[in-house]
C-alpha cells in the first residue's frame, strides 16, 4: 500500500479524531513533525530520534514525553529536551495555535527552557571513565546549569565512542568511522568539559579529594563519579594473550579487528556472549568464515530462553557461522585453535567474547565498598559521600527486583549517569530506572526490558521465525523481564507498566 501524503500542518488540521496518547504525522515545510496528543494539550515536534532517527509515530505517547520505539529513549513533548538516554539532543518544537478542534502549526520554538539554579554547587567535577556513563553525566551537569570546572578522565585514546555500535555496523563496515564518537570535538570545547585522554587513574585520595594519575600528575575535585565501566575476561588459557586474539571493548580494538579481516578468510570467535555473536554477525557480513566455540548447550540461553536462544543460534547458522557448542577453547598456537571438545579449528585471527568483570580495582584500591561492582545506594553514591558511581561497574539497589543489581546495558549506563549528576547537584533523585537493552544481529533487533537473573516460567507470545514474538520471563507468577523481535510498542509499554507495578 502506497504511503499516506502527510498533511501540512501548517495549513491547519482538525484533532477532533485524535484521543489522548494518539500521534499524528504531519510535515512543515520539509520537516517530519509530529503531533501528539497528551490529556488535551496538543503538542507539535520533530518526528526522528536524536539517537539513530527512530520514528517516534511508531512510539508511545507518556505524561506530557514521546518515547522512541527502537531504543526507548523519551522526549519531552513540552521543551523536545531528551529526558532519557540513549538520546542526548532535544527533538525540535514547535508553536501550535488551537481553535476548537482546529490546530495549527506555527513556527519554530527557539528559547530554551529556563533551568533552575544547582540546588549544590561543588567546586569542581571530576569523572573517571570517558564512556556511557561518564559523558552522559558531564553532558546532564551542563544542561542541569552546573557551571563549574568538569573534567573527564579516560583511560581510553578516544573521546567517548557509541560503543554498541563497535560490533554491529561499524565492524560489519556499515557505519563510518565519524559515526562512533558521541560527541564532536567542539562539544567538549564549547561545554568547557575538560578531556583527558590515555589518563588512567591510579588512585583516589579521599580524605584530600584528589585523584592521582599515572603519569604522576593530581587533580583536586569537590564531587566525583566513578564510570570505569567493565573489563573483558581474560581466560588463563596458552595463547590467550598472542597479537592475534583479540579483544572488543574500546573503538581501538574494533579498529585493530578491521584491520585483522583486510587479509583474514577465517575467524574462531571464543564465547556465545551478545558481543560475540555481534562479532560473529559482523565478520560474516564481511563474507569471513566464522566458528563460534561456547560452553552453552544453546547460545545465550541464561539471558534469553532456550527457544529465543535457538532462534538465534538457528539465524547465525543460515547466515553460514558454524557452532561448536558444550565447548570451551582451550588453548591457541598461531593458526591453530584447540577445543575441549577435541578439535583443532583454523584462525587468522581469534576474537573473544567470553564476558566481562566490572573495573573495581581502583575503587577497591581506595577502600570504597565492593561486592562484584561498587556498592551504591539507591542516589547512586559510594561509601564515601560525594563520591557517585554508575555503569557496568556499579551495584545498585534495584526497587522493581528488590535485589542489589550490577548490570551491563548502554542505556542503564547513560541514564545512571545522567541521575549521578543530578545527584552531583544535590537532587536527591533516586535511581529506578527499568533496565533496557538491545542487541542487533544482521537485520534481527532485539529489543528486552527488566531483569530477569532467574525465572520459572517462559511464556512466547507469537513466533521468533516469523519475526514477530513477544517472549514473557516470570517467576512465581510476577513478570520480571520481556524480550521483544518487532514489537517494538509492546516493548514500550511493558516497560511503563513495570515502572508503575513496582
Ligand atoms: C562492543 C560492545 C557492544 C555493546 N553493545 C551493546 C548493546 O547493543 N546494547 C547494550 O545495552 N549494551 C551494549 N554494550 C554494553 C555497553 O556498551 C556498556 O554497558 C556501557 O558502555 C557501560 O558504560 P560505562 O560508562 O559503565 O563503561 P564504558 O562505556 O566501558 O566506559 C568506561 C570508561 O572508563 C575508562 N576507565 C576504566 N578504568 C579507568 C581508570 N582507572 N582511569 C581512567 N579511565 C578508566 C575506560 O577507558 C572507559 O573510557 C556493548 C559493549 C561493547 C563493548
Ligand atoms: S533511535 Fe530512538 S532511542 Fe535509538
Amino acid at each position: 500500500m502506497a504511503d499516506q501524503p502527510k498533511p501540512d500542518l501548517q495549513q491547519g488540521i482538525s484533532v477532533a479524531g485524535l484521543r489522548d496518547g494518539e500521534m499524528l504525522l504531519g510535515h512543515v515545510g520539509d520537516e517530519d513533525v509530529l503531533l501528539a496528543r497528551s490529556g488535551n494539550e496538543i503538542f507539535a515536534v520533530g518526528a526522528h530520534c536524536t539517537h539513530y532517527h527512530g520514528p517516534l509515530s511508531d512510539g508511545i505517547v507518556v505524561d506530557q514525553t514521546v518515547r522512541c520505539p527502537w531504543h526507548h529513549a523519551c522526549f519531552s513533548l513540552k521543551t523536545g529536551e531528551a529526558v532519557r538516554a540513549p538520546a542526548l539532543d532535544p527533538i525540535a518544537c514547535w508553536r501550535v495555535e488551537r481553535q476548537g478542534d482546529r490546530v495549527t502549526v506555527r513556527e519554530k520554538i527557539t528559547t530554551p527552557p529556563a533551568r533552575p539554579a544547582p540546588v549544590t554547587s561543588p567546586s569542581s567535577v571530576a569523572i573517571v571513565g570517558g564512556g556511557a556513563a561518564g559523558l552522559a553525566a558531564a553532558d546532564m551537569l551542563r544542561r542541569q546549569a552546573y557551571d563549574g570546572p568538569i573534567t573527564i578522565i579516560s583511560a581510553d585514546d578516544s573521546p567517548p565512542p557509541d560503543r554498541p555500535n563497535l560490533s554491529k555496523d561499524y565492524l560489519a563496515g556499515t557505519a563510518q568511522e565519524d559515526w562512533i564518537p558521541l560527541r564532536p570535538p567542539e562539544f567538549y570545547t564549547d561545554n568547557r568539559i575538560e578531556l583527558l585522554l590515555n589518563s588512567r587513574v591510579s588512585s583516589i585520595d579521599v580524605a584530600r579529594r584528589e585523584v592521582l594519575l599515572e603519569n604522576g600528575s593530581r587533580r583536586s575535585f569537590g564531587a566525583l563519579l566513578i564510570a570505569t565501566g567493565a573489563e573483558p575476561i581474560h581466560l588463563p588459557i596458552p595463547g590467550a594473550d598472542a597479537p592475534h586474539v583479540h579483544y572488543l571493548r574500546s573503538f581501538a580494538d574494533s579498529k585493530a579487528i578491521i584491520q585483522k579481516t583486510q587479509q583474514a578468510k577465517k575467524v574462531v570467535v571464543a564465547g556465545g556472549s551478545f558481543i560475540g555473536l555481534e562479532v560473529a554477525a559482523s565478520l560474516r557480513t564481511r563474507g569471513i568464515a566464522v566458528d563460534v566455540v561456547a560452553p552453552e548447550r544453546v547460545p545465550l540461553e541464561r539471558v534469553m530462553g532456550a527457544e529465543l536462544g535457538r532462534f538465534i543460534q538457528t539465524l547465525h547458522e543460515s547466515h553460514g557461522v558454524v557452532f561448536h557448542l558444550g565447548e570451551t577453547v582451550k588453548s591457541i598456537d598461531g593458526r591453530r585453535v584447540a577445543t575441549s571438545g577435541g578439535s583443532t579449528l583454523d584462525a587468522d585471527f581469534v576474537v573473544m567474547g567470553v564476558g566481562v568483570r566490572p573495573a573495581t580495582a581502583l575503587a577497591e584500591q581506595t577502600g570504597l565498598a565492593v561486592d562484584r561492582g561498587i556498592v551504591v545506594n539507591e542516589y547512586l553514591e559510594t561509601s564515601a559521600p560525594g563520591i557517585f558511581a554508575a555503569g557496568d561497574v556499579a551495584r545498585w539497589p534495584d526497587r522493581h527486583t528488590g535485589e542489589r543489581v550490577r548490570i551491563e546495558h548502554w542505556v542503564v549506563a547513560e541514564r545512571q549517569g545522567q541521575t549521578a549528576a543530578r545527584n552531583i547537584l544535590g537532587r536527591r533523585e533516586v535511581f529506578d530506572g527499568v533496565p533496557f537493552f538491545w542487541s542487533q544481529h544482521y537485520d534481527i533487533p532485539i529489543n528486552y526490558v527488566g531483569h530477569a537473573e532467574r525465572w520459572d516460567e517462559v511464556r512466547l507470545d507469537g513466533s521468533p521465525d516469523a519475526h514477530d514474538c513477544t517472549v514473557t520471563y516470570l517467576r512465581a507468577n510476577r513478570r520480571l523481564a520481556v524480550a521483544t523481535i518487532y514489537r517494538d510498542r509492546e516493548s514500550l509499554k511493558a516497560e511503563l507498566e513495570m515502572e508503575r507495578s513496582s
